[in-house]
């Protein structure tokens, strides 16, 4: 009987480093790779394309300041460690992986090595949602690859499966929960009844939300995913601020019991929509917003909980297809990179017309989208409170569906909810600022989309 071995050896990538780089045949050309970045998902890569069979890749470099500090014999010691971006740069690696993080100096070494000749991997998302187009051209011009599958939903294939795999069909809507720090939060307020902050505070002390936690409350990190997203799905070019997003800071354990009442769950959700009237002139409109939303309790996406990322995309002729997993950490992450460098090797040769086509930029872009909407009133209660907010709604010819008072509140500060029927959301958001001026409000009106599956 084997003797099992010990766990520490299971995890060790190897006791003793080889010597030298493996013997490849002249046919085998491997495709030799440098790594920017030692870090959490930069040692991960390492170890994946360093263990068993690395068929076709071949680390050669390894690039992080402080080289000292990071350098360990657990990789192969045909290796290159370097604080050299230039030795890198200069040599005769085919494929350079950045995993440094960040615009600058990442975007400028990314463009560098698209400029001398060698592919890119990546996982950065702010560079990509900022400079994937630009990027993408020049990758072109230089007959090169630029892949990003790690850049959203980590570990999940999103943006290789919409890429590659639903390349024959036309998509006209993405729609995904990509920020696991909010879906955690959502979810435990949703199972435990605990307040936001206390969520937050739990998912803080658990590593799953940062010290400092504003781009993922506020949607900001979301936002960036649906941006590469819309242009690795939707084919259209936008830029951040293009798009808007709302914290899900404004949400309470009253919302989620109401929630409850509707059938409905909460999620910080992503949404990109596009429509194209024919013409001419031809007009390309993209709707697309990140915030917090009704979703049906039953729908998939209300069924990712705690820190999963769920991507759907929805195609002319393939219907609806799904991506979800774990979207974050060091492992998950680096095998959608090695994924993306497996896909360049495979492609080695592949003609100009095979790459990725440019997006198009939209004429139109707004965060308008017409759905019912589920609308939350904190009100000092005083007869007549839904006459003069149905009197304003009717202005705006926008039909109410359902009223929902839930016992127990105090008369100085009484949650209720509304339900409107199907409107576009630009036309509510201009009945609510007249709303908001009504003088019973104790805090402001919240309105959420309610969006299908
Ligand atoms: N971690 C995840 O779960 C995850 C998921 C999806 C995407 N990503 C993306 O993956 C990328 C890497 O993330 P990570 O979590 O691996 O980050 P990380 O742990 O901070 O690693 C970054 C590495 O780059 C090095 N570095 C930073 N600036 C440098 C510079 N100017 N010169 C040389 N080396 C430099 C750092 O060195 P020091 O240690 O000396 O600072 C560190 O080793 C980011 O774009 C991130 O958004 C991460």
């Amino acid at each position: 009987m084997a003797k099992p071995r010990s766990s520490n050896a299971r995890t060790k990538l190897r006791t003793k480093a080889p010597s030298a780089a493996p013997r490849i045949s002249a046919a085998d050309k491997p495709l030799k790779i440098g790594l920017l970045g030692f870090g959490t998902v930069g040692r991960s890569v390492a170890k994946i394309l360093c263990q068993g069979p690395n068929g076709p890749l071949l680390l050669t470099h390894v690039f992080n300041r402080n080289i000292k500090k990071k350098k360990t014999d657990s990789l192969p010691a045909h290796i290159r460690w370097t604080e050299n971006i230039h030795e890198v740069l200069r040599s005769d690696v085919d494929v350079v992986v950045e995993l440094i993080g960040g615009t600058k100096p990442a975007g400028d070494w990314v463009r560098r090595a698209l400029r001398a000749g060698k592919s890119v991997v990546t996982a950065n998302k702010l560079l990509i949602s900022e400079s994937g187009p630009e990027l993408a051209v020049l990758a072109r011009k230089m007959g090169r690859r630029i892949e990003f599958g790690a850049s959203v939903a980590g570990g999940i294939p999103a943006i290789i499966g919409i890429q590659e795999g639903l390349a024959g069909d036309r998509l006209y809507r993405i729609a995904g929960i990509l920020n696991g720090t909010c879906n955690y939060i959502l979810t435990r307020m949703e199972s435990s009844g605990s307040s936001f902050v206390s969520a937050l505070k739990e998912a803080q002390d658990l590593g799953f939300a940062e010290a400092d936690p504003s781009s993922d409350v506020d949607g900001i990190d979301a936002r960036a995913k649906l941006v590469i997203l819309t242009q690795a799905g939707l084919g259209l070019q936008v830029r951040s601020e293009q798009i808007p997003c709302r914290s899900i800071t404004s949400i309470t354990s009253a919302d989620f019991m109401y929630a409850r009442e509707l059938d409905c769950s909460i999620r910080q959700i992503s949404l990109a929509e596009k429509a194209v009237v024919p013409g001419p002139p031809r007009c390309v409109r993209l709707a697309a917003a990140v915030q917090p939303a009704l979703i049906p309790a039953e729908s998939l996406m209300a069924h990712a909980q705690g820190s999963q990322n769920i991507v759907t995309a929805a195609g002319e002729f393939s219907g609806r297809s799904v991506f979800s997993g774990y979207g974050a950490g060091g492992d998950p992450t680096a095998v959608a990179v090695v994924s993306d460098l497996y896909a360049i090797a495979r492609s080695a040769g592949a003609p100009a017309a095979a790459l990725p086509k440019t997006a198009e930029t939209p004429n139109e872009v707004s965060g308008d989208f017409t759905v019912p909407h589920y609308l939350r009133f904190v009100v000092q209660d005083r007869p007549g409170i839904v006459a003069s907010l149905a009197a304003i709604l009717a202005k705006y010819d926008i039909s109410i569906d359902a009223l929902l008072q839930k016992p127990g509140f105090p008369h100085s500060a009484l949650p209720f909810v509304m339900t409107l029927e199907s409107c576009d959301s630009a036309v509510l958001q201009r009945a609510l600022e007249e709303i908001s001026r009504l003088d019973f409000h104790v805090e402001p009106p919240l309105c959420l989309p309610v969006f299908s599956d």
